[in-house]
């Protein structure tokens, strides 16, 4: 499955969920690749610390993301591509092999406005393929106190575009993690709710990968299998 968090508006946490996506999906114990494909490298540079057994592949241009991601997805479960801030090129691209676009936005009347004009490269995608990628909106930095509001809600159904039940809060935690080499559900138990959070929405988004039992199961069949045959 490819997986790209894309929107062209920069600072929106793009680079945040698609780095904690990526260690969250390798510690349930799929094959992960991080497809960083935004120049500052930030989520790249933070997983190789934080999560070193993802793999990281970095590219830079449109046409490295058409050529790549088909050869990554030979030898990965999933593939999650961190979107650049601006390069719409590099987005559409992405779009164009994504099976899921995950788009965080801020939660405040004027980006939910300018959404519109920032992921009018999903829309087209859509039409060109006739359907994929399926397309989630997701409210990033949201204050303690939001209450989602009703013209927030009709820019993302004019739209057409799912928003996810889960919200990732405005919380200091986020921004400490890539500093700290770690993840939000590796910090102190005083970001228990971060850790949470995170974990209901990639739930949420990616119902079929949290099924550990299954994945276990079947990583345990392959070991025994290779086992016996020795
Ligand atoms: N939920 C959050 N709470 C607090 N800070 C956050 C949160 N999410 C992200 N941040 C911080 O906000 C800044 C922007 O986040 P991030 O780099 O993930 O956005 P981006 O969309 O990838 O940006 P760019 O378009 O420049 O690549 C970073 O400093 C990050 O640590
Ligand atoms: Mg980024």
């Amino acid at each position: 499955m490819i997986i790209a968090v894309v929107n062209s508006k920069g600072g929106v946490g793009k680079s945040t969920l698609a780095g904690s996506l990526a260690a969250w999906l390798h510690e349930l114990g799929h094959r992960v690749v991080l497809a960083d494909c935004d120049s500052q490298n930030s989520s790249s540079e933070w997983i190789a610390e934080a999560s070193p057994h993802v793999k990281i592949v970095r590219y830079e241009t449109p046409d490295a993301v058409l050529e790549g991601l088909p050869q990554q997805r030979k030898e990965a479960d999933y593939i999650v591509c961190d979107g650049p801030g601006s390069q719409t090129e590099t987005s559409r691209a992405l779009l164009l092999w994504a099976d899921l676009a995950i788009i965080p936005c801020k939660a405040s009347m004027f980006e939910a406005r300018a959404l519109a004009k920032n992921t009018a490269f999903v829309r087209q995608a859509q039409t060109i393929r006739k359907g994929p990628p399926l397309a989630v909106a997701v409210l990033s930095m949201v204050g303690k106190d939001f209450r989602l509001t009703k013209d927030m809600r009709d820019a993302a159904d004019a739209l057409k575009l799912p928003l996810a039940t889960t919200h990732i809060t405005l919380r200091q935690a986020y921004a400490d993690a890539p500093g700290q080499s770690t993840l939000v559900w590796r910090m102190s138990s005083r970001e228990k709710e971060a850790a949470k959070e995170i974990d209901t929405l990639f739930r949420e988004l990616i119902p079929e990968a949290a099924n550990t039992n299954v994945v276990g199961a079947t990583r345990a069949k392959a070991k025994l299998r290779a086992n016996s045959k020795r």
